[in-house]
Parts: structure tokens; C-alpha cells; sequence
């Protein structure tokens, strides 16, 4: 079931998605967050430090799971998931380190990584919230276009447009590591709430695809249309091609 927390700006769109998560940090200060990188949670992840610094919810007793991480790089890479936690939300939150989680991208064994993370998920516990962006081809952590929903934590090989998509981040399309390790579809369809941040023209057609397309592995983010509980946070631009096809629904 799908809600929607639409403004016209990413900025608005991601102060709706922001009260969401701090209203459910107030109830449950114990709170399990599923996280996410990319450009979409940057406002959210903002907004969070500024209610932390302000005293509205605190981190101290919140577990944080990661939903992905580059195969080769190291935490103090400036382009791991690792370091754009830090740099984005646990270094300016009191968040306690030690409760924060990813997968390493530096493990020899990524067979035996991927295993660890999976029971580590199993440990942390049920997410009470998944953050989720969309990647341009409708992955969701790093699970790509493929012939079936990955169940559980695995290590990807990166297709050609988000290698592409993400060069943006690097210096030359050489450095993108071609692979990751990513939290299964299974394991991020466990969340109690979901909530999956999409903004720009460029996520207009997927978005509406992955919302109302067919159910496929083709599309990963199509798998949220068997989800209970999901929010969509997205701006206009984002919003175009369902209000197109589908009216002003949101
Ligand atoms: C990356 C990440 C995804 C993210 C996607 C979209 O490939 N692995 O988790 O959702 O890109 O990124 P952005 O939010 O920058 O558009």
C-alpha cells in the first residue's frame, strides 16, 4: 500500500519524509533504521541531524543497518557508503558507532561477508524503517534488473548505465568498482515501514513504471507494490509521469 509524501521541492518533499522518520524516533527511541546513500536521502539525512541537534530525538539507543556497499573500497575511501554515513549522518548524531552496521567492501571472502551480513541483519532485528532511493534503471539498494528478486545479501556486478550513473562521483569511469555487495529484496521487504525518496525528472518514468508497471525483477523497485506499507516522498519533477498517466493521485 502506497502513501505519498509529495511537496514541489526536494527539499519540502524530504522535510515530509524527515517528520515521518522523527515522529516514529520519538515513539521508539530504540528504533532499527535501514539506511541508504545517494544523492535522494541527503535533505532527509539533514533534517535528522538538525532535530538531533535541536533535542527532538536522539540516536543513542537507534541500530542502523546499511542497505549497500562498493566491493574494493575501504570505510576511509571517500566514495564508500561508509564514509558518506559519517560524513552525512553518524558523525553529526549521537548515534553510537558500535551500532551502526554495513557490509565491508574490502572483505576477502564476499561469499562469506555476504553470509555474515545476513545474520547480522537477523540480529539487529526488523527494521522499523527502510530508506530506499531508486536507482535510474529501478534498482533498490544495488539489486539491478535481473531474472529474479535476489533474496538475501549477495555480491552484484554493477550494469553498465549505474556504473555509468555513478561515474558522477568519481574521477574517470575507470575508478567506479564495477561490483557491491547489497542487501537482498527479501531482506529489505522485512521493514515494518518502507520509504523510498525519488526525485528529479530523472526518476519520473521509472518511478512510474516501478509504482504501476508489472511486478518484475526487471524493475527491483516493482517488488514495493507487495509491500503493507510504503512511502513515496518525491517532488514534482519526479511526480510528472503518474500524474500524467494516472492523475493527480498525489
Ligand atoms: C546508488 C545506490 C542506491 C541509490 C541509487 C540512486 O546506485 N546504491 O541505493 O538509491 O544510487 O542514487 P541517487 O539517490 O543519487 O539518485
Amino acid at each position: 500500500m502506497f502513501h505519498f509524501l509529495c511537496a514541489s521541492t526536494k527539499k519540502e518533499a524530504s522535510r515530509l519524509a524527515a517528520d515521518l522518520a522523527i515522529d516514529l524516533l520519538k515513539k521508539n527511541p530504540e528504533a532499527v533504521l535501514g539506511l541508504a546513500t545517494g544523492s535522494s536521502p541527503l535533505d532527509f539525512y539533514a533534517d535528522l541531524v538538525e532535530a538531533n541537534k535541536a533535542g527532538q530525538i536522539s540516536f543513542k539507543k537507534v541500530k542502523s543497518v546499511n542497505l549497500d556497499e562498493y566491493v574494493g573500497l575501504a570505510p576511509d575511501h571517500d566514495q564508500s557508503y561508509a564514509y558518506f554515513m559519517h560524513e552525512n549522518l553518524f558523525d553529526k548524531v549521537d548515534i553510537l558507532p558500535e551500532n551502526t552496521h554495513l557490509p565491508s567492501g574490502t572483505a576477502k571472502d564476499l561469499d562469506a561477508e555476504c553470509r555474515r551480513y545476513h545474520e547480522l541483519l537477523l540480529e539487529v532485528g526488523t527494521p522499523d524503517l527502510q530508506v530506499l532511493g531508486i536507482g535510474n534503471n529501478g534498482h533498490i539498494g544495488f539489486n539491478e534488473p535481473a531474472d529474479v528478486f535476489p533474496e538475501n545479501t549477495s555480491a552484484v556486478t554493477l550494469t553498465e548505465s549505474t556504473i555509468r550513473a555513478n561515474s558522477r562521483f568519481f574521477s574517470s569511469m575507470d575508478e567506479v568498482p564495477k561490483m557491491a555487495i547489497s542487501m537482498g529484496v527479501g531482506e529489505i521487504l522485512r521493514a515494518k515501514k518502507i520509504l523510498l525518496l525519488a526525485f528529479g525528472t530523472a526518476k519520473a518514468e521509472i518511478l512510474e513504471k516501478a509504482l504501476f508497471g508489472e511486478v518484475t525483477p526487471r524493475v527491483p523497485a516493482s517488488i514495493l507494490q507487495t509491500a503493507d506499507e510504503v512511502y513515496i516522498c518525491a517532488d514534482d519533477e519526479a511526480m510528472a509521469v503518474i500524474r500524467e498517466k494516472h492523475g493527480a493521485i498525489a
